[in-house]
């Protein structure tokens, strides 16, 4: 015989109705949860479609204030910058000049909305014309010590300009806290540093690649991003840039890394955690979307739930903008 304890325990009674669905949910997402990534290019009255990111587009600086005050209306709280700078050279001296396109677009949208969050990407990838995230060497090395001051460079010319977070994505060892440093002497201790800790070696940066046009021009970046293969390398990553004084940490890509999001939390369970959803996650489901195969919406919302499920407080995503109206 059955024991009745057995036929009472019915976890259905809790999925009866939308509203006790709503009061058990054990996660939720809204739209401030969401960083919508920005691409900037010079010019003026210029959006430019991404062949390889449907929706998404290259803005002049012009129009900024206006698509900052659209994002803030749908809830959106915070963006992330890059830039595609006029010419690329050996040192990627856009990069940091004070009238350089990011600078320029930090001071519209902080113009125009200042309640929203300016991250900034701080890397040589898009500026130099090797397209590294480090310099390089007559050999082809990347030369993690020489990059520091680059990017030192870098985030004091963004903290000039006005963001409020600036995040090295390069992987060079040490940024962080040649970044903490350049700050906190040149007047900046309130600007933070959210550090992509563990970025991957990832094939899903492709079309991320054509739109920043950010393509390495020789080799590959596997000498400074992650081995997919590595769990506990990425535990050791995270806890140096703590200790070098990251505010912040990031997982990039999301998807395909979502253990690592678990662990990364379970491990740091009291600094903020981001995961960069990257544009070869966005890509393929526009593209099923567009064969009518998956709805963006419904299968978009799941995978954000799913990441902020893992651990994610904070979840830099292509589908914010549309999203965020959903939520
Ligand atoms: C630059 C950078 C990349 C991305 C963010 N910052 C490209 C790369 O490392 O090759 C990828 C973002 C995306 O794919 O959406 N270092």
């Amino acid at each position: 015989m059955t024991s009745p304890s057995r036929l009472s325990d019915r976890p259905r009674r809790l999925r009866r109705t939308a509203s006790i669905r709503a009061m058990v949910r054990e996660t939720r997402l809204e739209p401030a949860d969401l960083t919508y990534p920005l691409f900037l290019h010079h010019g003026t009255q210029s959006r430019q479609a991404i062949a390889s990111l449907p929706d998404q587009y290259r803005w002049s600086v012009d129009l900024l204030p206006g698509e900052a005050r659209e994002l803030y209306a749908r809830g959106i709280r915070s963006v992330l910058l890059f830039g595609l700078p006029a010419r690329k050279d050996a040192l990627g001296s856009e990069n940091f000049a004070a009238d350089g396109i990011v600078q320029q677009g930090i001071r519209a949208i902080k113009e125009a909305v200042p309640e929203m969050v300016v991250i900034t990407d701080v890397c040589l990838c898009q500026y130099t014309k090797d397209g590294h995230c480090g310099l390089v060497d007559a050999q082809g090395n990347v030369q993690n010590d020489e990059t520091l001051v680059i990017l030192q460079q870098v985030a004091l010319s963004h903290a000039a300009a006005g963001a409020d977070i600036v995040a090295p994505s390069g992987m060079m060892d040490y940024m962080v806290q040649f970044m903490r440093t350049a700050l906190d002497a040149d007047g900046y201790p309130d600007v933070a540093i959210l550090s992509y800790a563990v970025k991957y070696a990832s094939s899903f940066y492709g079309p991320f690649r054509e739109a920043a046009e950010g393509a390495p021009q020789f080799g590959d970046r596997k000498s400074y991003q992650m081995d997919p293969a590595n769990r506990r390398e990425a535990m050791r990553e995270i806890a140096l840039d703590l200790a070098q004084g990251a505010d912040m940490i990031m997982v990039k890509p999301a998807l395909a890394y979502l253990d690592i999001v678990r662990e990364a939390r379970h491990h740091f369970p009291h600094v903020p955690l981001a995961v960069y959803s990257v544009s070869g996650e966005y890509a393929m489901l526009m593209a099923a979307a567009g064969k009518g195969w998956l709805c963006e919406v419904q299968a978009g919302l799941e995978l954000l739930l799913g990441m902020k499920r893992a651990g994610a407080d904070q979840i830099v995503t292509y589908h914010a903008r549309k999203l965020a109206e959903y939520l």
